[in-house]
C-alpha cells in the first residue's frame, strides 16, 4: 500500500480514508448461500400509504411504502424543510404516528414554520438528537409509520471516526437508518442537500443504499417545483410532480398552469408575441406560454436575451425562420421569456419558440383556441415529436380546439380537437395564422 496525502480523484488534500482489508476469502467458502426458485418469491405489489399531496404520491407510485426509504435531495432553499412539514402535518392529521428528527433547524423554528404553514403539528414529536444511534433507538423502542429525517448530514455515526457530513458519515448515517426502517416496517424519508464541494458529502453517495430518490428543483426566484425520480424501487420514474411555492408552502400546480394559459386570452386572441405550446411532464403533458418581443436593435448590434429556453437554440431557429419563413429577424433585439418558471429543454416546443417570434415580427396575434408542438430541423423541416397523443390530449382537455404539428406519425383523433398537420415550418405558419378564433 501507498501512502496517499492528496486525492487523485478531485486534488483535495486530506480527504482519503484508509478502508480495513477484505474479509479471509476462505471463510466465507465454509458455508453455502441458500438458493430458491424464482417462483418462490411473491409478486405482491407492496403496500403503499398516501401522503396527502396528489404530487408526491403520483412520483411515488401512490405513497410511501411501509420500510421503504427515501432520499428527498435538493439545493438549500428549495423547499425540502417546507414540503416535508406539509408532509408530516398531514399524515399525523390522519391519525397516523411520525417522528421528525430535526439537525437543521431548532424546534421553535418548526414551530415558526408550521404556523406559517398554516398547520397545526403540536402533536408531533420532534427529535433534536445528532448521533444516529440514539435515533435508531428511538425509531425501535416505540416504531412510528413514518420518519422524516432533516437532514442525513447533520447526523453523526460514532462507527466513523471521520468529521459529520462525510462520505463515509453519510453511509454509515444512512445504512443504520435504512436498517432500522426495514426491520420495523417504518416508511422513511431522508433529506440530502445537494452540496457543490467540500468536506459537506451530497445525496449521490447514498443514493444506491435506498428504494427511491427524488429531487426536488426548482429556479430560484420562481414558484414552481418540481420532484424528479431518479430512482424508484416501487413504481415508476417516467412521473414528474408539479409544486407552486406561494406565501403558504407548496400546493400541488398543474391545475395552476393549465389555469393561467386558459384565462389569459379574453378576446380569442393571444396577445401579439405569445403562442401556446405542449409541456410533456412525465406522462402528462401541459400547455406552456411562450412569449417574444422583437425589437429594432437602434442601439449597436442586435442582442438576445432568454429566459426558460436555451439561446443558442433560439439563435439558431430565428436563423431557420428568416431562411425559411421570409420573416426579417436580422437587425432586431429578441427577448424570449417561458412563462411561470418553466424550462423548455425538449425541442418539441421548437416551433412554439418560432410561432411567438414570427407573432411578434409580424404584429399579427394567433387565435386562443390553438397551440402548436414540433421540433423544426435544420432545413425548416418538422420533425415528429415523441408522445404526440399525450399532448394532444392534454391540449384538449385544456379547452384547445385547434393543434398545428408534424404530418408523421400516427395519432388517433381527440374529440373536438382540430389537427392541422404540416410537414414544414412555412405550412405550419401559415396555417397557425389562418386560424380564426371563436365567436
Ligand atoms: P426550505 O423548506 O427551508 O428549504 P430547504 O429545506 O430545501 O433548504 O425553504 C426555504 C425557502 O422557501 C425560503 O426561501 C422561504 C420559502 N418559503 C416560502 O416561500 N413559503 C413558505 O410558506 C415557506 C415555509 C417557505
Ligand atoms: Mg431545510
Amino acid at each position: 500500500m501507498q501512502w496517499q496525502g492528496r486525492c487523485p480523484g478531485c486534488s483535495a488534500w486530506h480527504t482519503l480514508e484508509e478502508q480495513g482489508d477484505a474479509p479471509d476469502a476462505t471463510a466465507a467458502r465454509a458455508r453455502a448461500a441458500k438458493v430458491v426458485p424464482l417462483g418462490e418469491a411473491a409478486a405482491e405489489p407492496p403496500e403503499r400509504a398516501p401522503t396527502g399531496s396528489r404530487e408526491i404520491d403520483r412520483v411515488l407510485g401512490g405513497g410511501v411504502v411501509p420500510g421503504g426509504v427515501v432520499l428527498l435531495g435538493g439545493d438549500p432553499g428549495i423547499g425540502k424543510s417546507t414540503l416535508l412539514l406539509q408532509v408530516a402535518a398531514r399524515w399525523i392529521a390522519t391519525g397516523r404516528t411520525a417522528l421528525y428528527v430535526a439537525g437543521e433547524e431548532s424546534p421553535e423554528q418548526i414551530a415558526l414554520r408550521a404556523a406559517r404553514l398554516g398547520r397545526d403539528v403540536q402533536s408531533l414529536p420532534v427529535c433534536t438528537d445528532p448521533d444516529v444511534d440514539a435515533v435508531a433507538a428511538a425509531m425501535e423502542a416505540d416504531p412510528p409509520d413514518l420518519v422524516i429525517v432533516d437532514s442525513i448530514q447533520t447526523l453523526r455515526s460514532s462507527r466513523s471516526t471521520s468529521a459529520a457530513g462525510s462520505v463515509p458519515q453519510l453511509r454509515d448515517v444512512t445504512t443504520r437508518l435504512t436498517d432500522v426502517a426495514r426491520a420495523r416496517g417504518i416508511a422513511t424519508i431522508l433529506v440530502g442537500h445537494v452540496t457543490r464541494s467540500g468536506a459537506i458529502a451530497g445525496p449521490r453517495v447514498v443514493e444506491h443504499l435506498v428504494d427511491t430518490v427524488l429531487y426536488l428543483e426548482g429556479e430560484p426566484g420562481t414558484p414552481l417545483r418540481t420532484i424528479r425520480p431518479v430512482k424508484n424501487r416501487f413504481g415508476s420514474t417516467l412521473e414528474v410532480a408539479l409544486l407552486a411555492m406561494g406565501e403558504r408552502g407548496l400546493r400541488d400546480a398543474a391545475s395552476d398552469i393549465v389555469a393561467a394559459i386558459t384565462t389569459g386570452a379574453p378576446h380569442g386572441r393571444r396577445a401579439v408575441g405569445v403562442a401556446i405550446g405542449a409541456l410533456l411532464e412525465g406522462t402528462r403533458s401541459f400547455p406552456v406560454e411562450v412569449q417574444a418581443l422583437a425589437a429594432d436593435a437602434a442601439y449597436g448590434p442586435a442582442r438576445l436575451t432568454t429566459n426558460g429556453v436555451d439561446s443558442g437554440r433560439v439563435q439558431m431557429l430565428a436563423a431557420i425562420l428568416e431562411r425559411y419563413a421570409g420573416d426579417t429577424v436580422a437587425g432586431q433585439d429578441l427577448y424570449l421569456n417561458i412563462v411561470g418558471g418553466l424550462r423548455l429543454t425538449d425541442p418539441t416546443c421548437d416551433l412554439a419558440v418560432l410561432a411567438s417570434i414570427a407573432s411578434s415580427l409580424r404584429r399579427s396575434p394567433l387565435s386562443a383556441d390553438v397551440f402548436v408542438a414540433g421540433e423544426v430541423g435544420l432545413t425548416g423541416e418538422l420533425r415528429p415529436v415523441a408522445g404526440l397523443q399525450a399532448r394532444l390530449l392534454g391540449g384538449s382537455r385544456a379547452g384547445f380546439r385547434h393543434a398545428v404539428v408534424p404530418e408523421s406519425g400516427h395519432v388517433d383523433p381527440v374529440e373536438g380537437l382540430t389537427l392541422h398537420r404540416c410537414r414544414r415550418l412555412e405550412e405550419a405558419l401559415e396555417q397557425l395564422f389562418d386560424i380564426e378564433p371563436r365567436r
